[in-house]
């Protein structure tokens, strides 16, 4: 199994990979295709739930997703992206919606949208053995403050950001994401801290990638402007599903060769 110790010893070594999975057959392929981490993201919420956004997705939701992504993967580190207040607000209620996701789900880490408020549950969940990977820059849960626009544009904010993702690894964070800030501010916080740094539109300077898979495979119906599409399956899906309306309309499926008959039963009416 990989752990969060593997993961830390490849940074700076060769780039750690992670994509997202909301389903049990989508993580076996990825975990077959290679990938190092998957991440069950609250992206969910808009990739394939039908939400506008992140903001609905429930603790439930989340933990039955996990519970899928880990039961197709055998090696892989799991990580549960833990939903709009979820954590955060009642530091009992954040550790239990935490463990859920390692004792009931089956995930091997969880992962917070962090900022100040995260500091001491990061430091009380690694405490507990709940390996934690921190989520700096854009982090959409706050879409009602921040837009999806790129973070961190200006020198204050960028130090903010620098001072926060020191700040986590001394609370215990094992990895952070770093969500659509300047490239130059990415390589520098990797510079900064030890822990393994995960970006995502900030650049080729960090320990490892992340992208929704979705938008890597080319199933989503728009994607941010920092995706890059290695394949088509949303067409591909398209082509066989009205292969398959055709087939029955026309009477083409099935065929003889989807069915059997037992002379036996002939003659009943
Ligand atoms: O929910 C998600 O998929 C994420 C990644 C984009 C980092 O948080
Ligand atoms: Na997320």
């Amino acid at each position: 199994m990989t752990t969060v110790r593997d993961l830390q010893a490849m940074a700076g070594d060769e780039q750690i990979t992670m994509l997202t999975a909301y389903d049990a057959v989508t993580a076996g392929i990825a975990e077959g295709a290679g990938v190092d981490v998957i991440l069950v993201g609250d992206s969910m919420g808009n990739a394939v739930l039908g939400y506008d956004d992140t903001l609905p997705v429930t603790v439930d939701e989340m933990a039955s997703r996990v519970a899928a992504v880990a039961r197709g993967t055998d090696e892989t580190l799991v990580v549960a992206d833990m939903p709009f207040l979820s954590f955060g607000a009642d530091e009992g209620e954040s550790v239990r919606n935490c463990g859920r996701m390692l004792k009931e789900a089956g995930a091997n880490a969880v992962k917070l949208e962090s900022g100040p408020h995260t500091l001491s549950l990061t430091e009380r969940l690694s405490d507990l053995g709940i390996p934690v990977m921190a989520h700096l820059g854009l982090t959409p849960q706050s879409v009602n403050q921040t837009g999806y626009t790129q973070q961190a544009n200006d020198r204050e904010e960028a130090e903010q950001i620098l001072e926060l993702a020191r700040a986590h690894e001394d609370a215990g964070a094992f990895a952070l994401v770093v969500e659509h800030v300047p490239a130059n501010l990415a390589a520098q916080v990797t510079e900064a801290i030890d822990i393994p740094t995960i970006g995502i539109g900030a650049g080729g300077d960090c320990d490892g990638q992340v992208l929704v898979f979705t938008d890597v495979v080319g199933l989503a119906a728009s994607s941010p402007p920092f995706a890059e599409q290695f394949g088509d399956v949303r067409s591909e899906m398209h082509g066989a599903i009205s292969d398959y309306v055709d087939a029955v309309e026309s009477g083409e499926f099935p065929g003889d060769e989807h069915a059997s008959t037992s002379e036996e039963l002939d003659d009943l009416y």
